[in-house]
């Protein structure tokens, strides 16, 4: 379903807007950006973000991960008890796609609060998506003038690359720039956070396999794939709608349906995945699904992984110990159904 084009993914267009009508601007953006886009609107915004976000830009933050993470490592390092998820987990991934972005300085603790309340708010109820008005109004004034800035000052971030990006002529406009600058900084921070934090609690499941990580770091890119696959952090993409009656499996979906692909049970086929409940660090090959395929395939794959690599080798390498300071049984995943990760890890470091 994420090639077919008789799944759509323009929401939009067949009336069942994820959001309310009455949704205040700065949510709409969410929905007007190329998630929720098809062919050939998706495919000139990709092509334009593609531009600026190229392997080469990421394979150069490399370093700044690495600062990053060590950054964080340090705080978590020496204190009693930490929250895996806000302490570390949540801190990385915001402060390297805010690196990336160029949003620095003053404006980035500022910032942080307001992506905050702004992403907790999508996934609570309706109150506090009124809550976070304030803050989501403040953070589209932010990427306003920060494109305005990046357009008379450019420096060699990302929004300055997405303001300078043309194809053939064509560029982002205003309201295109805002969205993808939401997108970017949602699909970028909470998706890998999830991932840490969930690997690293997959690892504590599995000592073994923890074990063999410490002994052996040079696993680390197959342990992120396996990881990657057996505690997805996105269970399921963003929904599709279909756009003529399709048969699936024996069941007939009829035109207008609601579809969600989901890619945790996609990632636990046992006709993929030989013994697929179980983690297995060395797992090759490992065709997961993780980051989707199809024209939306994850943009930020490469940079995903990236942290995902840098972070858990910290982790394991600097900690001999990584316990849980709870009952495992008392973690709890976060309640927004499209993303998968706890709300808190608690654990102890020595
Ligand atoms: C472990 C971390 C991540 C996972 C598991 C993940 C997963 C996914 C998945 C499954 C999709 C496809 C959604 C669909 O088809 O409905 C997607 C799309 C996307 N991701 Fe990620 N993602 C991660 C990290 C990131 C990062 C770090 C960025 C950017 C900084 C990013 C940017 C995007 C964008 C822009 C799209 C939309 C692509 C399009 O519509 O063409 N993601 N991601």
């Amino acid at each position: 379903m994420h090639t077919d084009k008789v799944f759509s993914s323009d929401a939009n267009k067949h009336g069942t807007m994820p959001l309310p009508r009455w949704a205040p601007t700065t949510f709409k953006l969410l929905t007007q950006s190329m998630v929720f886009k098809d062919d050939p609107e998706h495919a000139r915004l990709r092509s334009l973000v593609s531009r600026a976000f190229t392997p080469k830009l990421v394979q150069s933050m490399s370093d700044d991960v690495d600062r990053v993470v060590a950054k964080y490592i340090e705080r978590i390092s020496g204190r009693a008890e930490v929250d895996l998820v806000e302490d570390f987990a949540v801190q990385v991934p915001l402060e390297v796609i805010s690196r990336m972005l160029g949003i620095g300085g003053a404006d980035a603790d500022q910032f942080h609060q307001w992506l905050k309340k702004f992403a907790d708010s999508t996934t609570n109820g309706p109150l506090d998506l009124v809550k976070a008005l304030p803050a989501a109004r403040k953070m589209r004034k932010m990427f306003v003038r920060l494109a305005e800035d990046r357009r008379s000052s450019p420096d060699d971030r990302l929004i300055t690359a997405l303001v300078e990006a043309c194809d053939g002529g064509d560029r982002l406009d205003d309201v295109e720039m805002q969205a993808m600058i939401l997108l970017l900084l949602l699909a970028g921070h909470d998706t890998t956070s999830n991932l840490i934090s969930t690997a690293t609690v997959s690892l504590l499941d599995n000592p073994d396999q923890l074990e063999r990580l410490r002994r052996d770091p040079g696993l680390i890119d197959t342990a992120v794939e396996e990881l990657l696959r057996y505690n997805s952090p996105v269970p399921c993409g963003a929904p599709r709608f279909t756009l003529d009656d399709v048969e699936m499996s024996g069941t007939t979906l009829s035109a207008g349906s609601k579809v969600l692909g989901m890619i945790i049970s996609a990632n636990r086929d046992e006709s993929v995945f030989p013994e697929p409940n179980t983690l297995d660090l060395t797992r090759s090959p490992n065709k997961h699904l993780a980051f989707a395929f199809g024209p939306h395939f994850c943009l930020g794959s490469q940079l995903a992984r990236l942290e995902g690599r840098a972070a858990l080798l910290a982790l394991v390498q600097r900690f001999d110990e990584i316990e849980l300071a709870v009952q495992r049984s008392a973690l709890r995943f976060k309640r927004t159904p499209s993303l998968r990760g706890f709300q808190t890890v608690p654990v102890r470091l020595r």
